[in-house]
């Protein structure tokens, strides 16, 4: 707590100046929003702030007084509640969910989608908002005539009631961690885990009983800073040992765009990647990761149980790479062939996953995209959030028939150029 929230004390010693402060400027936002907007006023009532007179002027400044004037009410980012909050704000800043708005940005399938699914707050904007944005970003987005999206701390308590206990319920995580390539509410909430939670959220199970949120795992002692071991991509450097299991990461790093597919040389890609930290790249630094992870586990479970449980993750990761790296050679190989030309924004004749679902017009490459970002996501995320179906018929099941179907068209692929 700091300099706006110690004045504001300040002021309030002398009981006098504190009322007319507040009866001066704040009535009359609350008043008129009482008005045009009940429910916000109802919300933030039902929070600590206004017990605490963090009124609307605290995050919005004063400037705007009317209808005509709504242009200048400030829109607070990260900075305004940091004057309060510094220990939440700096944690935040260590953390991969400040990286949100920068590594959606730095991939070019966001610059071939519509504005609407990025700045639009729907779509990959609606999850990705977060990060604090540089006065660069925020003036492109305001640009492009996209006002809103300026703070990530309402993304877990939403405004305006900044509740604490809403960011504590696993419920505040769904709407991003959800659905096609990352459904770890799914997972979690019908695992062992999540019918704990529910039994016990009911009354059912005692207050002290066993049962593990995403916080309690991700956001250990309410710590803000969030990252894990693997990670979203599943990839890490140095390359592993095993012969086989490197050979297999080079092809899907080729695929990622990060290794050269004619040179194996590094690509600059590889500088988005780790400027964005969108893999470990050290032994190190996954290490530290896996270790907090096993300390939260040996709260519950025994050291040697945990340590088994999240290896059996690893060897799995190792067994989908090698599905995914042969079907990845069986669309590399169509593209040598000049079966499938080389779109114009590629920069190698080679499959490209960074462009998602938009592959130049190719089916089998948007089935191989498929088996790399839906499928092989499930397969290990399962094994981390303890879900049996997740990672055999949502995961591995659909990758093994994944590559069935990508042979399959390949084949066809190749007898229709012959006829031709
Ligand atoms: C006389 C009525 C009135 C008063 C007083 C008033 N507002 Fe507003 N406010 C409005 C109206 C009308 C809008 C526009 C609503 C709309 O666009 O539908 C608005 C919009 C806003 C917005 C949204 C701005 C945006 O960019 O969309 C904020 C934030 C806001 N007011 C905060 C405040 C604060 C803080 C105060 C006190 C300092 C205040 N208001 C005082 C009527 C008022
Ligand atoms: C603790 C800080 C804080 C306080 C106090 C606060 N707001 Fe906000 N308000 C925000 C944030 C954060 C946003 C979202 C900004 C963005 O999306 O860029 C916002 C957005 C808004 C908006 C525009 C979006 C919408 O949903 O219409 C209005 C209007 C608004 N606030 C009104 C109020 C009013 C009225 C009060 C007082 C009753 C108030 N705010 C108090 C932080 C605050
Ligand atoms: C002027 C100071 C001030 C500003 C600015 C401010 N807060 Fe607060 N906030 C407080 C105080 C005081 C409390 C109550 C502290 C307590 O009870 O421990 C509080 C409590 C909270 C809590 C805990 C609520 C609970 O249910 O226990 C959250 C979360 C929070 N603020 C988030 C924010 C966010 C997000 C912003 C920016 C949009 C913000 N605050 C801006 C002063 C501020
Ligand atoms: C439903 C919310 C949601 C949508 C929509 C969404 N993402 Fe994500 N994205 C996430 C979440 C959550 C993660 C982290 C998942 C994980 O680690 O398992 C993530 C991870 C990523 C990552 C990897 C970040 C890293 O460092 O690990 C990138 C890059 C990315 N998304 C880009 C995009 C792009 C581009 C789009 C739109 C085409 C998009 N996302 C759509 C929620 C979303
Ligand atoms: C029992 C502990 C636990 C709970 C509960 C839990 N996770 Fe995880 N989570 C893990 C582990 C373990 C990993 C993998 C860590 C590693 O890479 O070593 C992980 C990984 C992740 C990742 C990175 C990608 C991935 O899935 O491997 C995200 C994002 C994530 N969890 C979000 C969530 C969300 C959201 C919830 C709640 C719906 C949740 N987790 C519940 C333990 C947990
Ligand atoms: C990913 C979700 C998430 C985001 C984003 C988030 N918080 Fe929190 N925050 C939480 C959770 C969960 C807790 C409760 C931690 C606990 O007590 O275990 C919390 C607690 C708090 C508290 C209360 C601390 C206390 O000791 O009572 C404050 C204040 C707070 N957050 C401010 C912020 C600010 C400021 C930001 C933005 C920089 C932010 N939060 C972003 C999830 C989040
Ligand atoms: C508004 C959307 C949103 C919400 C809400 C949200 N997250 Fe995230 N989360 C993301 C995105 C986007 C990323 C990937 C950020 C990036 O680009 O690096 C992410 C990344 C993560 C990661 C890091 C995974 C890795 O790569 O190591 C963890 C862990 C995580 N979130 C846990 C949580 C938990 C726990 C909650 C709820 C308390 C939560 N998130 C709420 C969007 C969200
Ligand atoms: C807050 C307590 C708690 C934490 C922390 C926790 N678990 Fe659990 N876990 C349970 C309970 C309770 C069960 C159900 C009873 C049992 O199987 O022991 C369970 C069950 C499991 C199961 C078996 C599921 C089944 O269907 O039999 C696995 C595997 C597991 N946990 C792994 C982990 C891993 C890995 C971690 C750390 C990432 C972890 N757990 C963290 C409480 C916890």
């Amino acid at each position: 707590m700091k300099k706006k929230w110690i004045s504001a004390l300040g002021c309030s010693l002398a009981m006098i100046c504190f009322t007319a402060l507040a009866l001066a400027s704040e009535e009359a936002c609350i008043t008129c929003h009482r008005d045009i907007s009940p429910g916000q006023v109802a919300d933030w009532e039902s929070g600590k702030h206004s017990k605490e007179d963090v009124t609307c002027s605290v995050c919005h400044g004063d400037r705007h007084t009317g209808a005509k004037d709504a242009h200048l009410a400030q829109l607070p980012d990260e900075h305004v509640c940091a004057d309060c909050h510094e220990e939440a704000f700096d944690q935040f800043a260590k953390g991969k969910h400040n990286f949100g708005w920068t590594s959606m940005n730095a991939l070019p399938i966001t610059h071939v989608e519509p504005d609407e699914l990025m700045e639009g707050g729907r779509g990959c904007g609606g999850c990705h908002n977060m990060g604090i944005k540089s006065e660069a970003q925020k003036k492109e987005q305001r640009d492009k005539g996209y006002r809103y999206q300026n703070n990530s701390c309402d993304e877990c308590h939403t405004r305006h009631s900044f509740s604490k206990k809403e960011a504590l319920d696993p419920k505040a995580c769904q709407q991003c961690h959800m659905g096609y390539d990352h459904p770890q509410w799914e997972m979690w909430s019908s695992s062992k885990h999540g019918t704990r939670y529910f039994v016990k959220e009911k009354g059912k199970l005692p207050e002290n009983a066993a049962a593990p949120t995403c916080q309690f795992c991700h956001m250990p002692d309410g710590n803000h800073t969030n990252k894990t071991a693997w990670g979203f991509l599943g990839v890490r450097l140095p390359l592993p040992e095993d012969k086989q299991w490197a050979a297999d990461r080079v092809t899907i790093l080729k695929a990622l765009g990060v290794l050269n597919p004619e040179t194996g040389e590094p690509t600059a890609r590889l500088e988005v990647i780790k400027a964005v930290d969108l893999a470990r790249l050290t032994k190190e630094a996954w290490h530290t990761e896996r270790e907090n992870m096993i300390g939260r586990c040996k709260q519950c479970h025994s050291e040697a149980y945990a340590r088994e449980q999240l290896a059996m993750g690893d060897s799995i990761i190792q067994k989908t790479d090698h599905l995914l790296a042969e079907a990845i050679e069986t669309v590399a190989a169509l593209y040598q062939d000049g079966i499938i030309k080389k779109p114009e924004n590629y920069a190698f004749a080679y499959p490209d996953f960074l462009y998602f679902m938009q592959t130049g017009g190719s089916y089998i490459d948007q089935v191989l995209f498929q088996m790399y970002m839906k499928h092989r996501m499930r397969t290990y995320q399962a094994f981390f959030h303890v879900n049996p179906d997740y990672a055999y018929w949502y995961g591995w099941a659909m990758m093994v028939k994944d590559l069935a179907e990508i042979k399959e068209l390949a084949k066809a692929m190749r007898a229709t150029v012959k006829m031709e």
